[in-house]
């Protein structure tokens, strides 16, 4: 499984860059929002040139024929950009444009395993399913992750990746890499909650300790 950064945040996305295990960003209007007052384009260009992999930046209008407008000039910001499509009926139509012109889509607000079939079928790079999100609401959002995975290994022309979104703790990223997830995206801070364990600490500590004492008596 990849890890993917789910923040605008420059300085989030820099550090998480500089440990090596994040191959790529996604974004939404609402992360973008907590960034000031930035010009769009400027945030998603700058992101791009900061990670070597796919970064999405979804569509802000809800118009059928003003998005995909919108998503082709999104498209050209960068050659790592992956354009963010909401999984409506419309959304579906302009996925299947876009990717008939080579234009990589992630197919957002995915809630059930049929809009990710026909995410897939209409040729979306990736499917999102909101983790998150279905568990606040009272459903096992980890458990369509796991269907959608498992649907689209039966078909092998079914290539879409599958990236589990709205990831808001450590054990979403296991049980996300059990369910066969291609993708987590995740927060900053629950990248940091991976690399943490008290019992790593404890044992630098004693480990230091021992030396310490072992060198004093030298
Ligand atoms: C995914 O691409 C979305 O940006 C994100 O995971 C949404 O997460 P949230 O439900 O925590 O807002």
């Amino acid at each position: 499984m990849r890890i993917f950064l789910d923040t605008a945040n420059i300085e989030q996305i820099k550090e998480g860059v500089k440990l090596g295990v994040v191959s790529g960003v996604t974004t939404n209007p609402t992360l973008i929002s907590k960034e000031g007052h930035r010009d769009y384009e400027a945030v998603v260009k700058e992101i791009c040139s900061i990670v070597n992999g796919p970064v999405s930046a979804e569509v802000v209008v809800n118009d059928k024929e003003a998005m995909l407008i919108q998503a082709r000039k999104i498209a050209a910001w960068a050659p790592n950009v992956v354009v963010k499509i909401p999984s409506t009926t419309y959304g579906l139509e302009v996925t299947s444009q876009l990717s008939k012109e080579n234009i990589k889509v992630n197919l957002t607000l995915c809630f059930s395993v049929n809009q990710a079939i026909l995410g897939a079928l209409a040729g979306a790079t990736f499917i999102s399913p909101f983790v998150g999100r279905l568990d606040d609401a009272g459903h096992d959002g980890m458990a369509l992750v796991k269907d959608v995975v498992d649907i689209y290994k039966k078909y092998e022309d079914l290539t879409t990746e599958v990236l589990a979104a709205s990831i808001r703790h450590p054990l979403h990223c296991v049980a996300a890499a059990k369910a066969g997830a291609h993708i987590a995206t995740i927060p900053y801070k629950v990248l940091l909650q991976m690399t943490q364990n008290p019992l790593t600490d404890v044992g630098i500590e004693r480990f230091l300790a021992d030396w310490q004492s072992v060198s004093e008596g030298t």
